[in-house]
């Protein structure tokens, strides 16, 4: 019999690329509008409707400056909204799939980020999505959360749109060259998901936890918009000059160093780091349409 995984967040970047995705699977994809994670009754409602088998959660509150003014708001959907979709998880006896971020870091390790290093986010949105993980990890075993980092896609809001958006009103942009990450399409997360699920359902024992999955390799956020500019067409005139963070001051604080380990996932799911250079190439093909 087919088994059931349930999406939640199907609308956002993630939650598209797992909606589109090919799986041997019944893929039940909801969206805020379907389920908003901060009203239990609607996700009781919808475990009722799907019976669902596993759950992916790629729903959360992603706007880290906003944050900064809309505390309850992030912690409602990345901490209270977890909480209750794990507990609903525990219930049914299902594992809960759940995406976390590089930012519950604050960036100030010389290497890279392995998934036992002390979590201490700079602003709200990084510890609202820290005691998300917490709740989710001291209530429900059987749980995967996915740190990652720097997630872009051709549908809804990242770094790639607002490059184009900006090299369509000038020919010179100024951008951070001191903020070290790596760019990760939500092509290769959905991916990443789907793999351990269908593990999962196969009957395969799952070594539940904390993993870090993102593409490679590491750059900035200026080597990002070089090549950026440099696959999308009509932008190879673009000049980019490299500034420091302290020349473009946001509302919250991004950490100086973002990259994730992903030796873990390597070892006990064999997943590889896609090439985020390649899946960019993928993305502009598709804004090329
Ligand atoms: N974007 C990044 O650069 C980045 C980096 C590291 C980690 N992550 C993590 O990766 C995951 C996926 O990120 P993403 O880039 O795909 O985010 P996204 O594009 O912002 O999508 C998030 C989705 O969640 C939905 N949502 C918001 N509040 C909700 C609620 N109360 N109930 C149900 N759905 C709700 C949003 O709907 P609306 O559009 O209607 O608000 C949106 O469709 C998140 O956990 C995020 O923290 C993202």
């Amino acid at each position: 019999m087919s088994k059931s995984i349930l999406i939640c967040g199907a609308g956002g970047q993630v939650g598209h690329e797992l909606s589109i995705a090919d799986s041997q699977h019944n893929l039940v994809p909801l969206s805020r509008e379907q389920l908003d994670m901060t009203e239990p009754m609607q996700i009781e409602a919808a475990f009722a409707a799907h019976q669902p088998d596993i759950i992916i959660n790629a729903a959360a509150y992603t706007q880290v400056d906003r944050a900064e003014h809309e505390h309850e708001l992030a912690f409602a959907i990345n901490r209270d909204g977890v909480a209750d979709l794990a507990h609903a998880c525990k219930e049914a006896e299902i594992p809960l799939l759940h995406l976390s971020t590089d930012y519950v870091f604050d960036g100030s390790k010389p290497s890279a980020y392995v998934e036992t290093d002390a979590t201490a986010p700079l602003g709200i949105y990084g510890e609202s999505k820290m005691t998300g993980e917490a709740l989710l990890r001291a209530s429900l075993r059987q749980h995967v959360i996915l740190r990652t980092s720097w997630v872009f896609s051709s549908t809804g809001h990242n770094f790639i749109k607002t490059m184009l958006g900006l090299g369509n009103q000038r020919d010179e942009l100024s951008i951070v060259d001191d903020q070290q990450g790596c760019p990760t399409s939500a092509r290769s997360i959905a991916n990443v998901l789907l793999l351990i699920a269908d593990r999962y359902l196969s009957g395969k024992n799952i070594e539940w936890g904390t993993y870090h999955y993102c593409n490679q390799p590491a750059t900035t956020w200026f080597g990002f918009a070089q090549e950026i500019f440099a696959q999308a067409s009509g932008y190879q005139d673009m000049l980019i000059r490299p500034i420091t963070t302290s020349e473009y001051p946001t509302p919250a604080a991004r950490p100086a160093n973002s990259i994730l380990d992903c030796e873990k996932i390597a070892t006990v799911f064999a997943i590889r780091q896609a090439s985020w250079v390649e899946e960019l190439g993928l993305v502009c093909a598709k804004l090329d349409k």
